[in-house]
């Protein structure tokens, strides 16, 4: 990580101070001061003139992505096992080799792949679910913290419903566990980038005892909380029976202070919820996680973008790995364009599809809300960029700054094509050697 605090960017800009609005600028300036953005110019203003200089040429500057949601122990199976829905994949692919990770010689083996990818991605922040093992999810934050990324990182609580080598044996077992995971963090670890958050894994993995202390752990720690929300109809029909007297799924958190409110709150997915749980997250100001590859491979289903979106309610996109088969937040935005097509097309004509500038918002300034100022690169945001290299991937004619960006997107040209990577005004490093 390259620690120059101020300094000047130039190339082909493009980002969306506003839903919708994207704005792109040929090879423009970008400043950072202190690790924030001072705008972006087409004349460097006269007091930045003698600041250190990158020029980037002919090549691409965004944002960096963010991903509100995904699993990093589920990486190691990425892109096989992709034939099930939800609960049967849970049961047969994602447990089995989430019980690994209690061992910590095989977390720091498989957690060192993930954080290689993450940093080789255009992604710049990430929440994070780890696995219910205390160790290993402390290896996974210390690899996190050396990619520089920005993330939030939980280790999951689950006491119920699960094979008996992954489930905690109690609610207070899995609350004390919490806790020292917690204060081994704030005590032994000086992690600058990487921050722990509440993770109960879903409600059909979790007591009402546990949710509970979680909520009371959340509290006394003040952190925020992730889980997962009306993803899949069996899922539903389970939670349903297993808290008869909620009033819709969203409800069963939210009894328990992990809803949203002073708990500032991700729920991945959203595809079920009905009126009155998408009303709760709009008064509570709970962030959804789009993650649409992932209810594409599990055959979740479609959430309702366009609806969350008239009625303003805060959403950024998940790459749900490895429900979702890539890291790549690229492939997210183009998946979600796509699969908003299908939900007009087939569901509900009423509902406009997404435009690229609105799926790229979400994977920026949408997701980028839930850690303050990040996602664009008006004055006082954080310095997050990316910069991308089209310039080989051949084209005959003429294209404007908007046109290669959603192209670059479409192509996946986050793989080959990333050529820098800041986070909150530091370089990161994108050395090393990864298969894809
Ligand atoms: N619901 C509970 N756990 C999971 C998980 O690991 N992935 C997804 N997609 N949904 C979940
Ligand atoms: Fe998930």
């Amino acid at each position: 990580m390259e620690n120059a605090k101020d300094f000047v960017i130039r190339g082909n800009v493009y980002h969306t101070p506003h839903l919708g609005a994207a704005e792109a600028k040929e090879y423009a300036y970008i400043v950072c001061i202190d690790g924030k953005c001072r705008g972006i110019f087409e004349e460097l203003p006269k007091e930045y003139r003698e600041l250190p200089k990158k020029d980037y040429k002919d090549a691409l500057i965004v944002p960096g992505m963010v991903d509100l949601h995904l699993h990093a122990p589920q990486f190691a199976f990425r892109g096989t096992g992709m034939d099930s829905e939800l609960l049967t994949w849970l049961k047969e692919r994602t447990f089995p080799e989430e019980e690994k990770y209690a061992d910590p010689d095989y977390a720091r083996l498989a957690y060192g792949m993930f954080a290689l990818r993450m940093r080789r991605s255009a992604t710049t922040r990430a929440v994070i679910f780890a696995t219910v093992h205390k160790e290993a999810t402390i290896i996974l934050m210390e690899l996190m913290e050396s990619t520089g990324l920005i993330s939030y990182v939980g280790k999951v609580n689950m006491d119920r419903d699960a094979p008996p080598a992954l489930q905690e044996k109690t609610a207070l077992i899995s609350t004390y566990d919490t806790i020292d995971w917690i204060d081994d963090i704030r005590n032994h670890h000086h992690f600058k980038r990487t921050y722990p958050i509440i993770t109960p894994r879903f409600i059909p993995c979790c007591s009402n005892t546990l949710l509970d202390y979680l909520g009371e752990v959340r509290r006394l720690y003040d952190l925020p909380v992730q889980s997962h929300l009306s993803e899949n109809p069996e899922e539903m029909k389970l939670v349903a029976s297993l808290m008869p007297d909620a009033a819709f799924y969203g409800d069963g958190y939210d009894r328990y202070g992990l809803f949203g409110g002073e708990a500032r709150t991700i729920m991945a997915h959203c595809i079920y919820s009905p009126e009155d749980e998408v009303e709760r997250m709009r008064e509570r100001g709970v962030w959804i996680a789009h993650c649409p590859n992932s209810n594409m491979n599990l055959a979740s289903g479609i959430a309702p973008v366009r609806r969350y979106l008239d009625k303003k309610m805060r959403i950024g996109l998940g790459s749900d790995v490895a429900g979702g088969q890539t890291v790549s937040i690229f492939r997210a935005v183009t998946d979600a364009v796509q699969v908003s097509k299908l939900y007009w097309r087939y569901l509900d004509h009423e509902a406009e599809p997404l435009t690229f500038a609105e799926a790229f918002y979400l994977a920026t300034r949408g997701g980028g809300s839930f850690f303050g100022n990040v996602g664009s690169f008006e004055e006082g945001y954080d310095f997050d960029a990316v910069v991308i290299d089209d310039t080989w991937s051949l084209h005959p004619q003429p294209m404007s700054v908007s046109e290669r960006v959603e192209r670059a997107f479409y192509l996946g040209l986050d793989r080959k094509g990333l050529v820098a990577k800041y986070a909150a005004g530091a370089k990161l490093s994108l050395e090393g050697d990864d298969d894809e």
